[in-house]
């Protein structure tokens, strides 16, 4: 089968490999030359993923017969309408049904209209003295967030990028006036405290699957220190939940993400596609923090690597409306490494050459994705973001841990990598953190 594959980082390679292992026919539209992504597609559109036209003729020109849609620029851009209309089934939501992720008060009105539990107290502003009347009144910290997409750099956390009420009014101000996130109009949040983690799920707009769930980590340093980035790398567990997150808070999660689904589809603009939760675990029960309408990267690496059975076959069913009532993943921990460049987050080193023993690599048993790399006389080096990842599988968290440091040692040059990510010791004391939050 033909399947064309948008998008060209850690995520989309991981999505290649898994429709290779199916047997696919791959066809891939990116903006950069994945290496590994190249390798396995019988052709490639090298461009802008959000040029909808531009793929879309493409995709009918080669016969395609399925899309993947990998990241969310494409899907705001109504990429998934575009090749339904053209009779390519796609796994990615509608224009409208995107909005999920484009717009953060959609989703925070639906989940209120529909009484969908795990929203956190919000207001939205669209003017400064009704934001600053709000601000002189409140006694509990706050979280100012942009409604539209800002690459991972709108949301401002009290306490971590403010902590002073002017400091807030200027933020709210600076929203209004430049359009942050595409309109004059923003959201405040109750900040929630906790542990964050991932839960992606298949729907097929009536029916929602689970996979299992993955903490990222999107500091760019040891220790969650330093600017939030892409995310420097996630693990999942054996068990297919993480150790500071209990089945009733997991189940809660999921009824989160079924519920809206199931409000999706009550006002005829269903959800298909991947959802990925994000939430926070906190004293009162998960919280969902925001939608995203894609798999997560890093974590979509965390669980396609371990999907057992036919990737493509879930695909297709989740198309036709009919998915499985269970898509099965192995009982396995993972452990996922991003390589980055030098001063990633802040003033990253492009152009710095990077040796890979892809060989050696292999036989640790660990998975390789390549992300963003330039590929110039047979060399790779560094762009400004993320480079490549390596998967340790394993069945403890400990031993995928151990297999990724391994895998990390086949990577020569000068990189960054975030080597406490799956560490048994960190873990155990993100479990405490939540124990004593739970109090
Ligand atoms: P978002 O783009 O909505 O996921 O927000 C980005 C990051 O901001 C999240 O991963 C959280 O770390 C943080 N964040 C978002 N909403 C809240 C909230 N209500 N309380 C605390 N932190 C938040
Ligand atoms: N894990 C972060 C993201 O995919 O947006």
């Amino acid at each position: 089968m033909k399947v064309l594959v948008v998008g060209g980082g850690g995520r989309e390679h991981a999505i290649v490999e898994a429709l290779h292992r199916s047997q696919a026919e791959i066809y891939a539209a990116m903006a950069n030359q994945n290496p590994g992504i190249r390798r396995r597609s019988k052709e490639i559109l090298l461009g802008d993923v959000t040029d909808v036209e531009r793929i879309v003729s493409w995709a009918k020109g080669h016969g395609i017969e399925l899309a993947v849609i990998g990241p969310e620029a494409p899907l705001e851009r109504g990429i998934t309408d575009a090749l339904e209309a053209a009779a390519i089934p796609t796994v990615g939501p509608s224009r409208e049904a995107a909005r999920l992720e484009t717009n953060k008060e959609f989703t925070r009105t639906l989940m209120r209209e529909h009484r969908i539990t795990g929203s956190p107290q919000f207001w939205a502003f669209d003017n400064l003295a009704g934001f600053e009347e709000f601000v002189n009144d409140s006694y509990f910290e706050f979280v100012i967030k942009p409604l539209g997409l800002t690459g991972g750099k709108g949301v401002r956390v009290w306490g971590e990028h403010f902590s002073t009420k002017p400091e807030a009014l200027a933020y709210g101000r600076e929203i209004l006036e430049k359009n942050i996130g595409g309109t004059a109009r923003f959201l405040v949040e109750e900040k929630l405290v906790g542990e964050e983690f991932s839960l992606q799920a298949f729907c097929d707009g009536r029916s929602l699957v689970p996979m299992p769930l993955a903490q990222d980590h999107k500091r760019a340093y040891e220790e969650d220190k330093g600017p939030n980035t892409g995310g420097m790398g996630s693990y999942s567990d054996a068990d297919h939940l993480l150790p500071f997150v209990t089945r009733d808070e997991y189940e809660r999660a999921l009824e989160t993400m079924t519920k809206t689904v199931d409000a999706m589809f009550a006002r005829d603009t269903p959800f298909k596609g991947i959802l990925y939760g994000g939430f926070m675990a906190t004293r009162d029960g998960p919280k969902l923090l925001e939608y995203n309408v894609r798999f997560a990267d890093p974590e979509s690496m965390n669980v396609l690597p371990i999907l057992e059975g036919d990737f493509l076959d879930v695909c297709v069913r989740l198309t036709g409306g009919n998915l499985p009532s269970n898509v099965k993943f192995s009982r396995k921990a993972t452990v996922c490494k991003y390589v980055v460049p030098m001063g990633y987050g802040s003033h990253p080193k492009a152009g710095e050459q990077l040796k890979v023993d892809e060989e050696s690599i292999r036989r640790t048993g660990a998975r390789l994705y390549y992300a963003s790399v330039d590929e110039r006389g047979g060399h790779l080096y560094t762009t400004t973001s993320r480079s490549l990842a390596v998967v340790g599988i394993a069945s403890d968290l400990g031993a995928a841990e151990s297999i990724s440091e391994e895998a990390l040692a086949f990577v020569a040059g000068n990189f960054y990598a975030r080597r406490d990510i799956g560490k048994p010791e960190i873990v155990k004391r993100k479990v405490e953190r939540m124990q004593k939050i739970h109090g």
